[in-house]
């Protein structure tokens, strides 16, 4: 077993070190830790603080026709982690998100339910403000378009459109679905036949919703003039849309179906939206409205000369679902474009999240509500497992009985035992493990009588807690939660792997100082690696992480990326809060075992059990 630890130990190594060659090598001993704040530098935004602009993150403001379900938490959580991701580096970081409140669809819903748009939308923005609160996202704007300041930017913004000559009137026919809110060519459409009603009509081939026929007077935006200017713009940076295959559909659109846009309906058709200025017989179209309101968040129209950077804009990270990449990836920057403002530095598009593999969608009913999920499970085990399991290339299938796997193993069974088995026990005392450990002195310790696999394994463990800040920093530079959760998490079963190894329990109760020494150093590891482990889970776990740090005893002050270093902080060990005696007040307490799939509302019992055994055995 430890033989195959060691080996397991140096293939790591040989990996990280592979890996070191093409990611900034910013890992030091401890010895030289002062340089640390160089390599979280490299991390960060911008140069001198001065001069730097807060990180500014945004999630796509969300439709307020219908109730929040999981897909949309999850581009908020995503957002999220980049937002506190950030802040763990030091930098002033904003994230905004909110709501999309004009345009048909929101019409339509409000008239649905006998109510008067505003009020509809006041009290589902209010469903999505809770969404976010309760799912712990450490917004800075919850902006609606209905705010008074968003309604004024987009009037601004329209009519410098209009003094660039960008705007023209024009006889607009076409296809337009409402549920997408846009107007398809006739290339992109297909007939669809509907499965329960027999009906058939015209559909977008891409989302299958329906589509009518519009004949009315439109203002037109002159997208095309802006056509090349995209084209070299995607050229010249193939990173911008990550990740980077996505690109090839921007462009390919770009080239082969870039029309003008129509940005206005008429007002006996679309009456709840912004007035186009001087022509209130048109309403400005929900999209154009939509995407400014990244701008008005970061404080537009009221930028002084050389002060836009301060809200922010341009934006650091833009998260979005891949069904909305070319609002985003072509009119948004033709917008930018065409007025000469800076474009976002990164669109950041994910998946989507499914069940029983089909897109989970409002209108199929097959959404997970995710208040449900949250108030089952708890926020941070619900961000847990959309951000462990959740897909920025590929979708991902939404399932309990995964989520349960998930959290048992590296939750219940890795982090939470590791700290059970490191804080409970009467046999030492943690704070003076530490203290001991940072006095320790080879010359005058009594020699211990580890293996030479042991020390090989310490060793091991000793590079790997070394590199993990480096290389999860490296990781969320290159906008990957996914792979950074899964490198922290491994730490915890492979940690508790050690323990049961190493015995420590025995070792302290030898007559032999020798073997008190090396439990000392054995148990020093283990708290070193759930306290770096701890800092670097703030962003993805806020409430869990900042438990386990506060049962470490890890002051407040020393829970920075600066301090996720090995042998930096000589002063934890005494816990904050009680760490608990019982399995169910512990940090990650057993979950009920009976497991149901919650269809907005609707409960399924499908009982399962599932041993310690197999879920440990369980792969990635
Ligand atoms: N209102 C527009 C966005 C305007 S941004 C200027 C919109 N709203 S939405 O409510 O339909 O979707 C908001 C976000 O939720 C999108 O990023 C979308 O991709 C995401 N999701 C919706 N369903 C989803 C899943 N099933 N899975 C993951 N995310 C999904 O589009």
């Amino acid at each position: 077993m430890a033989m195959e630890y060691a080996k397991a130990a140096s293939a790591r190594r040989l990996l990280r070190w592979q890996s070191a060659l093409t990611r900034p090598r910013s890992w030091v001993c401890s010895s030289c830790r002062n340089n640390l704040a160089v390599a979280s530098q490299c991390f960060s935004s911008g140069s001198s603080p001065a001069a730097r602009k807060p990180y500014y993150i945004t999630t796509p403001i969300f439709y307020v026709n219908a109730a929040p379900h999981l897909g949309h938490m999850y581009s908020m959580v995503l957002a999220d982690v980049f937002k506190r991701w950030q802040t763990l580096l030091g930098n002033r970081a904003i994230l905004c998100t909110g709501t999309d409140e004009h345009g048909m669809k929101v019409q339509q819903a409000a008239a649905n339910h006998g109510m008067e748009p505003k009020q509809f939308c006041d009290e589902n923005a209010e469903r999505f403000e809770e969404l976010a609160q309760l799912s712990r996202i450490d917004y800075d704007r919850f902006i609606r378009t209905t705010d008074p300041d968003h309604v004024q930017a987009v009037e601004y913004f329209w009519s410098l459109l209009r003094d660039k000559g960008l705007i023209y009137e024009t006889k607009h026919q076409g296809w337009y679905s409402v549920s997408d809110e846009c107007f398809y060519p006739e290339s992109q459409l297909v007939k669809h036949v509907e499965p329960f009603t027999g009906a058939v009509y015209m559909a977008s081939a891409e989302t299958k919703n329906k589509v009518e026929w519009v004949e009315e007077k439109n203002y037109c935006f002159r997208m095309t003039a802006l056509k090349d200017r995209l084209l070299d713009f995607y050229e010249k940076n193939p990173g911008w849309v990550e990740p980077a295959y996505r690109m090839n559909e921007v462009v390919d659109w770009v080239k082969n179906h870039l029309s003008d846009l129509s940005i206005s309906r008429p007002f006996q058709r679309l009456s709840w939206g912004i007035p186009v200025p001087d022509d209130p017989n048109q309403t400005i179209y929900v999209w154009v409205d939509a995407l400014i309101n990244y701008i008005t968040a970061a404080g537009f129209p009221a930028w002084t000369p050389g002060e836009r950077q301060k809200g922010g804009w341009p934006a650091d990270v833009q998260v979005i679902g891949k069904d909305i990449l070319r609002f985003h990836c072509v009119y948004w920057p033709a917008l930018l474009m065409a007025l000469d403002m800076p474009l976002p530095k990164k669109m950041l598009i994910h998946s989507h999240w499914t069940l029983n593999k089909k897109k989970m969608s409002k209108s199929l009913g097959n959404v997970v509500n995710p208040l449900y999920a949250i108030n089952r499970w708890g926020a941070d085990t619900v961000r847990f497992y959309l951000l462990f399991e959740g897909g920025i290339a590929d979708d991902a299938d939404y399932n309990n009985d995964t989520l349960v796997t998930k959290y048992k193993k590296y939750l219940q069974w890795g982090f939470g035992n590791l700290l059970g088995r490191l804080t409970r026990p009467k046999l030492w005392n943690v704070q003076q493990i530490v203290a001991s450990s940072f006095s320790f002195s080879e010359d005058t310790a009594p020699r211990t009588q580890m293996s030479d696999v042991l020390k090989q394994t310490m060793a091991g463990f000793e590079e790997a807690l070394g590199s993990l800040a480096p290389t999860v920093a490296w990781l969320m530079d290159q906008h990957n939660p996914v792979a950074s959760i899964r490198e922290i998490m491994q730490i915890g079963g492979q940690l508790n792997e050690f323990l049961t190894q190493t015995q420590p329990w025995s070792l302290v109760k030898s007559e032999t100082p020798a073997d008190k020494v090396a439990a000392e150093k054995v148990l020093f590891l283990v708290a070193e690696g759930l306290r770096i482990s701890g800092i670097l889970l703030q962003p993805f776990l806020p409430d869990k992480s900042a438990r386990m740090l506060d049962i470490l005893g890890v002051s407040e002050d020393k829970r920075t990326f600066d301090h996720a270093v090995l042998r930096c902080d000589p002063s934890y060990g005494a816990p904050i809060v009680d760490p608990g005696r019982t399995r169910t007040d512990a940090l990650f307490p057993p979950l009920i075992e009976d497991m149901d799939v919650e269809f907005s509302g609707s409960v399924k019992n499908r009982k399962k059990a599932t041993t310690k055994q197999e879920i440990l055995q369980t792969e990635n």
